[in-house]
């Protein structure tokens, strides 16, 4: 069994694993409580808090916990548009659903008017277009994906961040398939909230985090205790927590390392493709190391009579791939993303997404999986 759809989710790191275990079995005391039980998984909590804080150039406090990436994007759209009174969102129409749906429900609300930024031939962000709507939008809250899920187009997020920064508008960015693969130094970068879920980097799933910059405050999207400084109501998920500080501990320890194996599996794969099917494209900017997330190769076939039934027959070949992003393989109609950008594209396409537990194996092994499916002729 070959999995190739690590933008989905990752296998757990077994390292992972070995530090959520004391915390699922002995030390379960809730964090609020006052005793020693719940003294001991707070310190661990705030432990956590503070080693991710660390790696990413952020202080202890700018680091809130979720149950993922869905929710933290959630509470940082909903919970800035309240704070600030936003008359004006600004976004792009390829971003994942945790954005798009929730900005979309707010609009109809009547909160804000939404405005997309225009893309260019490769899906990447016009940047001249983003000035030009932060202009005409004053105090706009901008939210702009880092990394897409299904094209992996990288966005200029420090170029976005300045622009945003320049024009007072309040930047979100889902970053939730580039933390643990890239570095982010908040220090530095101009973004005033962004995402994580520990899923996309070999933690638990059901675990996020969203950053939320020390004086750009916003209002709880759950409501309930006075956990994480009245930011997120509710008992934090403690040995999540433990699991995703390890894993991100995990992967900045190895990034150079992890990377450099990642992007050579890639460019293998595309030069294979290339290769073995004559008329094989890539979607958005997947094929450039330099635009493009480097775990992430959007493949487009041509048409052929087995096009719809290939990612089945990938399936049925023990290969683990995606058509879109595994969230939304059952979205109607097919991927949002690949229709904004390819409105009459016929060919079949796979996303295929890597892991540093993938081989060079695996890679050959699907390579020649899709030159079988894809109805080459002789
Ligand atoms: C870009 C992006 N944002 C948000 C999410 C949702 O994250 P989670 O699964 O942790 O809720 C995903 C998951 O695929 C994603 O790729």
């Amino acid at each position: 069994m070959i999995y190739l759809d690590n933008a989905a989710t990752t296998p757990l790191d077994p390292e992972v694993f070995e530090a959520m275990k004391p915390y699922m079995l002995n030390d379960f005391g809730n964090p609020s409580s006052t005793h020693s039980h719940g003294r001991k998984t707070r310190a661990a909590l705030e432990s956590a808090r503070q080693q991710i804080a660390s790696l990413l150039n952020a202080e202890p406090g700018e680091i809130v916990f979720t149950s993922g990436g869905t929710e933290a994007d959630n509470a940082l759209l909903r919970g800035a548009i309240q704070v600030h009174g936003v008359q004006h969102v600004i976004t792009s129409p390829i971003e994942h659903h945790a954005v798009s749906h929730t900005l979309e429900v707010l609009a109809r609300q009547g909160w804000f008017k939404l405005h997309h930024v225009t893309l260019d031939e490769k899906g990447h962000i016009n940047l001249d277009d983003l000035e030009t709507l932060l202009k005409e939008n004053p105090h706009a809250v901008v939210s702009l994906m880092h990394a897409n899920n299904e094209i992996g187009n990288l966005l200029d997020i420090e170029r976005a961040g300045e622009l945003c920064h320049y024009y007072n508008a309040w930047f979100h960015s889902d970053t939730v398939q580039t933390v643990g693969h890239l570095r982010h130094d908040l220090s530095r970068l101009k973004v005033d909230g962004m995402t994580a879920g520990a899923h996309k980097f070999h933690g638990p799933k059901g675990v996020g985090f969203m950053f939320v910059r020390k004086k750009k405050r916003i209002e709880p999207f759950i409501h309930g205790g006075a956990q994480e400084r009245n930011m997120r109501g509710g008992t934090e998920n403690v040995y999540g927590v433990v699991g995703m500080a390890k894993a991100l501990e995990l992967a900045y320890r190895d990034m150079d390392a992890h990377a450099r194996h990642i992007r050579a599996l890639k460019l293998r794969m595309t030069a294979q493709l290339r290769e073995a099917i004559p008329g094989v494209s890539f979607h958005g900017d997947s094929e450039d190391l330099k635009r493009s997330l480097y775990t992430i190769l959007n493949v487009c076939l041509p048409e052929c009579d087995e096009s719809g039934q290939l990612l089945f027959n990938l399936d049925q070949q023990g290969i683990s791939a995606s058509g879109g992003s595994a969230c939304s393989s059952g979205e109607p109609g097919g991927s949002h993303v690949l229709k904004a950008l390819y409105p009459s594209c016929k060919g079949a396409s796979v996303r295929f997404s890597f892991s540093r537990f993938n081989t060079v194996e695996d890679i050959d092994q699907a390579v020649r999986a899709l030159e079988q499916l894809c109805c080459i002729p002789a």
